[in-house]
C-alpha cells in the first residue's frame, strides 16, 4: 500500500526560545528534522515526502538530506493547516492520484517509532475515513476559568491527546482542510478539518512519548531518548 507524506515544517517554534526555528536544532549529531524523516526515508511503500518550508528557510539547504531525491520543497503558509494545504497542492504533480493515502507527520515529532508507524498504516489501510495515532488521556483532567481555578473535572475516559502522523486520502483532506479554513474553524490538525466535515476518523493508540518537540525541556527528553533508541 503506497502513501505520501507531507513534513511541515514551515513553523517558527517561538516557544523553544532557541536562535533558530526547532526543527533545525542539533540533538545527538543531527538536526530534530533529519530525525524526524529518518524513520521515514527507509519505508518500502513511501513514495514522496513534501517538504512545506517557511519562505525565507536558510537553514534547510545546510541539511544533509537537501536534494534528497525522494524529498521535494514547497514554500508553506501563514498556520500549520496553510503549509499542509501547500503540500498536498503539490502531490498531483507528482503522481499523487485523489484516493492515494496521505500521512501528514509534524517536523517537530522525532521520537516516532518504526511500530507505530506501521501500526497506523496496518489499522487504516481499509478504513472507509482514515485516522491518526494518539493516546488515551492519563491524567486527571481540569476545565479552568482562565483565571487559574478550576471549574470542573472533565471525564477522562473520553479523552484522547492527538498525535501525528495523521492519515487520510489525498482529495478527501483536502476539501476537508479547504471547507474548514474558508468557514474560519481552528485547524490544528487534519483530523479537525475531517470532523468538520461530519467524518470520525480512527484513533490509533500509539506511545505517549512521541512528543512534539515544544519547549526548551523537550529537549533533554529528547537527548535521552535518541541516546537509547537509535544509537
Ligand atoms: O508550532 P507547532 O509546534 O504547533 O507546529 C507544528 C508543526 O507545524 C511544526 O512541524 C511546524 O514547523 C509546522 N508549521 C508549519 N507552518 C506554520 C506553522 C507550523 O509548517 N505556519
Amino acid at each position: 500500500m503506497k502513501f505520501w507524506l507531507i513534513v511541515p515544517a514551515a513553523g517558527i517554534g517561538s516557544r523553544m526560545q532557541a536562535d533558530r526555528p526547532k526543527q533545525y536544532l542539533q540533538v545527538a549529531g543531527k538536526t530534530i528534522l533529519e530525525h524526524t524523516l529518518g524513520v521515514f526515508l527507509d519505508h518500502p511503500y513511501l513514495q514522496r515526502i513534501v517538504l512545506p518550508l517557511a519562505a525565507h528557510d536558510r537553514w534547510w539547504p545546510q541539511s544533509a538530506l537537501a536534494g534528497h531525491p525522494l524529498v521535494v520543497t514547497v514554500t508553506g503558509g501563514r498556520e500549520r493547516a496553510d503549509s499542509v494545504v501547500a503540500g498536498l497542492q503539490a502531490l498531483p504533480a507528482l503522481g499523487a492520484g485523489p484516493d492515494d493515502w496521505v500521512l501528514v507527520h509534524d517536523a517537530a515529532r522525532p521520537l516516532l517509532q518504526h511500530d507505530d508507524l506501521q501500526l497506523l498504516l496496518d489499522s487504516l489501510q481499509d478504513d472507509p475515513v482514515g485516522g491518526l495515532l494518539a493516546c488515551p488521556a492519563r491524567d486527571t483532567l481540569k476545565l479552568a476559568d482562565g483565571q487559574g481555578r478550576s471549574l470542573r473535572t472533565l471525564p477522562r475516559e473520553q479523552i484522547w491527546h492527538a498525535l501525528t502522523p495523521q492519515m487520510f486520502r489525498l482529495q478527501a483532506l483536502g476539501d476537508a482542510l479547504a471547507k474548514a479554513l474558508h468557514e474560519g474553524v481552528a485547524v490544528t490538525d487534519e483530523a479537525s478539518a475531517m470532523e468538520h466535515l461530519g467524518h470520525a476518523p480512527r484513533l490509533v493508540s500509539g506511545r505517549s512519548d512521541n512528543i512534539k518537540v515544544t519547549r526548551p525541556e523537550d529537549l533533554q527528553m529528547l537527548l535521552m531518548a535518541t541516546h537509547k533508541v537509535r544509537d
